[in-house]
């Protein structure tokens, strides 16, 4: 039996199911007679459905229906066959093995009363057998066939081992890179998160998750997550409404309305109430503004933390709480087992309330599918995998065409990439060859030992056409106690593997390697279990030795390429001065060390943008680009005292969001605004062109900001309304064309309304969000 609660652990797993048997071979539970559905079931049908299955449950099948369980030393597998018997368990999550979860099923449909099926959830969040980037990287390509592709790919992989449901996407807007989660959410602006999180739930769910190879997704973490102060996991949140409804609420919102039949709620307290006790939250914003009509679910322990939020004097009072708030599914924790039938048996909580949550979790295996087939996933035993992990199981195909898009170029002086596949090269780097971090974190069921790592790619690049020469350098972080703290993060067994030679011993044996090739390229940046839950930084520096490494190496005066791995932005400014060739290609998963061979030798030119800014110094954040105006700006050219600065270092960002080279040289000119005036209810266009003057073919980010320099509050200095991704040959030229009309220029109002107000608006267009061309148009 494998299970995981953090996807950081190396687990074994499961088989495939035989697509043609799944077409034929879905077995209806007689039980519960469920007619066998063609195409979408109406709302009617699965009403008249559940409705009648809830008459017929007793108050503890109820409560049971409400639990969803992972298994663990208080849960071996065998007292959960017992429990799923008694009717006493919705469904289970991390369980992905078929032959594991196979018995599980059927002792609900053969043995419990009611033969209500389970359903069977995991963390897919960037693949599951095979692990595609992570989610920062995905939204780097800034292209959302990408995103479904990868979405697509993962949920056939993931039915293929009897998943149901997944959780995500995580659509969490990050402003503040100390947060380990940054690397599992999509950046730091809504219009972009919210594409993604669109594509994302496109992708899993297909035209329907009660498909045989579609899953339902459920979007997290609702809400705000990504803005617990100071980037400290798990730590509160104090929000402006008027900041949460512009910014950090749109991409759980486009989840739903494209369609997710699930929601994750968050850990993190908001203005003081936790999102699991949130009644403005789950019942307000979530069912009635919004009309969501899917099943919510708690995250991980959520339920009794509310003590510790201080909101519940005990656990008793925590389930009522969270049960009154709309918490239909408990994840992983007992207290609604222990506590609802005292509460219900009280009149503390009516029935009502427990069948409204009953209801939603019912409705969502009908919406999966399981009371039509509760093995629609899962097939018969005879077509399990004898392999769970067999290579043939993996896309490597889409993995390394979707990792490409990744890739961002930073630096290219000289024109230093693309490198000729020929003469020495050097690979020197804590991560040149690590299979484990390459993957980075939530990678499902990844196996590290599939991965391509960097090492592994230029090998087969190269291959009896350059020598490739190697050392290791330097470890990737020197304190032990951090070490120790990243080995405690992981279940099964500890990652971080210290070389035990002197930093200085390993910077000697890279120099010597170095000196002896033509080119340098060097893979640093962080440990994955550096960028996950529960791991957030004081520092975004370059961790550990590593810039002593880079120092040495740049010092040998070969041309240095240095590719990066991290999962949040890093301080490089080093790096960026002194590096030749700077690549971040965040965690690229399990052909990462292909794909990044691709962009190096130029078999593939780089194309991806950054979605979220880079600071200088950790003391710079929050850098994002879109935020308000202020009455002291900072301003370019004449920035004068008193004026919104840190004094000590350049302003402005790093690097801006939106940004990323081509090793084509791409021009955006000649900004062309259909009218200077627009009436209500109209559009004008505004189209430029983008010529790609190099020698490559390649692709540009084109991208559409707004800004709207006087309204009825202070506005975002500039907001992302748009963006296209253009294929060009060398010489090419296009037009690139964007509709602008009321959606675009529509914002949140001081009453908290929606409104378009009159007046002048600056349209931006540009390949990143600061160099950027303006023209001016009058809403009247
Ligand atoms: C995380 C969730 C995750 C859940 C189940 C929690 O710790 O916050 O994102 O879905 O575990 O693995």
């Amino acid at each position: 039996m494998e299970e995981s609660r953090n996807g950081l652990s190396r687990r074994q797993a499961l088989g495939a199911i035989s697509w043609a048997a799944l077409a034929v071979g879905m077995t209806a539970n007689p039980a519960l007679a469920t007619p066998k559905r063609a195409g979408k079931p109406s709302d009617a049908a699965k009403k008249a459905f559940v409705d009648d299955l809830i008459k017929r449950m007793t108050v503890d099948e109820k409560i049971g229906q409400l639990r969803l369980i992972s298994i663990g030393p208080e849960m071996p597998h065998a007292k959960l066959m017992d429990e799923v018997a008694a009717g006493r368990i919705a469904g289970s999550f991390n369980t992905v093995i078929r032959r594991d979860n196979r018995p599980l099923q059927e002792a609900a449909v053969k043995r419990s009363r009611l033969k209500i099926p389970l359903f069977f959830a995991y963390d897919v969040v960037h693949g599951h057998r095979t692990t595609f980037p992570i989610p920062l990287g995905l939204a780097s390509s800034f292209d959302m066939a990408v995103i479904e592709r990868m979405a697509r790919v993962s949920a056939v992989e993931a039915c293929n081992d009897g998943v149901d449901m997944t959780f995500a996407p995580m659509v969490d807007i990050g402003h503040d890179p100390r947060w380990g989660r940054t690397s599992e959410g999509f950046g730091e602006d809504p219009y972009l998160v919210s594409e993604c999180a669109r594509a994302s739930v496109r992708g899993f769910q297909g035209t329907s998750p009660d498909k045989p190879d579609t899953i339902m997704a459920a979007v997290k973490h609702f809400a705000l997550y990504g803005a617990v102060e100071g980037g400290r996991d798990y730590n509160t949140v104090d929000m402006s409404p008027l900041r949460m409804r512009q910014t950090y609420l749109p991409p759980y919102k486009a989840a739903i309305d494209a369609g997710a039949g699930g929601v994750m709620v968050a850990l993190n307290s908001i203005n003081g109430v936790p999102a699991t006790s949130n009644t403005w939250l789950l019942q307000d914003l979530l069912r009635k503004e919004w009309g969501f009509k899917g099943v919510t679910v708690s995250d991980h322990g959520a339920i009794t933390e509310l003590t510790r939020h201080g909101v519940a004097r005990d656990n008793r009072e925590a389930a009522k709480l969270s049960i009154k708030a709309g918490i239909d599914l408990s994840m992983a924790d007992q207290v609604y087992l222990a506590e609802l039938p005292g509460l219900i048996a009280s009149g503390e909580i009516k029935m009502a309330e427990i069948d409204a949550c009953v209801r939603e979790v019912l409705g969502a295996k009908y919406d999966m599918g399981l009371f039509a087939d509760p093995f629609l996933r899962m097939g018969k035993p005879e077509d399990d995998p004898v392999d769970v992990k067999a290579d043939s199981r993996l896309n490597r195909q889409p993995a390394r065409e979707i990792a490409r898009e990744t890739i961002v170029l930073l630096e290219n002086r000289n024109q230093t990439l693309p490198l000729k596949k020929q003469g020495t090269i050097a690979l020197i780097g804590p991560l040149a060859d690590s299979g484990l971090d390459i993957l980075g974190s939530w990678s499902a069921q990844g196996v590290p030992e599939q991965a391509v790592t960097l090492r592994a790619g230029l090998e087969a690049a190269i291959e009896g056409k350059a020598r490739l020469v190697t050392a290791r350098g330097s470890n990737v972080i020197d304190d032990q106690k951090v070490v120790e703290y990243l080995n405690f993060l992981n279940w099964d067994k500890p990652e971080v593997v210290q070389d035990p030679r002197s930093i200085e011993a390993m910077i000697e044996e890279a120099v010597s390697v170095a000196s002896q090739a033509d080119v340098v390229i060097a893979a640093v940046g962080e440990l994955r279990g550096m960028s996950h839950e529960s791991s957030s930084r004081v520092s975004i520096d370059m961790p550990g030795s590593q810039r002593r490494l880079l120092q040495a190496l740049k010092a040998t005066g070969k041309p240095l390429v240095v590719v990066l791995m991290n999962g949040r932005p890093l301080a490089i400014g080093w790096e960026k001065d002194n590096a030749d060739a700077l690549l971040e290609t965040w965690y690229t998963g399990t052909e990462g060390g292909n794909a990044i061979a691709d962009v190096l030798f130029g078999d593939h030119n780089p194309s991806a943008k950054l979605p979220i800014s880079f600071p200088r110094s950790v003391g710079q954040i929050p850098t994002y680009y879109n935020a308000l105006r202020i009455g002291r700006p900072y301003t370019e050219g004449k920035p004068g005292n008193y004026t919104s600065q840190y004094f000590e270092e350049a302003q402005g960002p790093l690097y801006p969001f939106g940004f990323g080279l081509s090793y084509s040289r791409f021009t955006l000119k000649d900004l062309k605004l259909s009218a200077t005036r627009l009436k209500r209810g109209q559009k004008l266009s505004a189209e430029a062109t983008l010529t790609n003057e190099g020698s490559y073919e390649g692709a540009n980010v084109v991208q559409l900001y707004i800004a709207d320099p006087y309204a009825s509050i202070a506005r975002p200095v500039k907001e992302l309304k748009g963006f296209q991704k253009v294929t060009l040959k060398p010489g090419e030229s296009r037009v690139v064309r964007f509709e602008i009309g009321e959606d675009e220029l529509k914002f949140i109002n001081g009453e908290l309304k929606e409104v378009v107000e009159n007046g002048r608006f600056d349209v931006q267009l540009g390949l990143d969000s600061h160099d950027v061309l303006v023209q001016s148009f009058e809403l009247v």
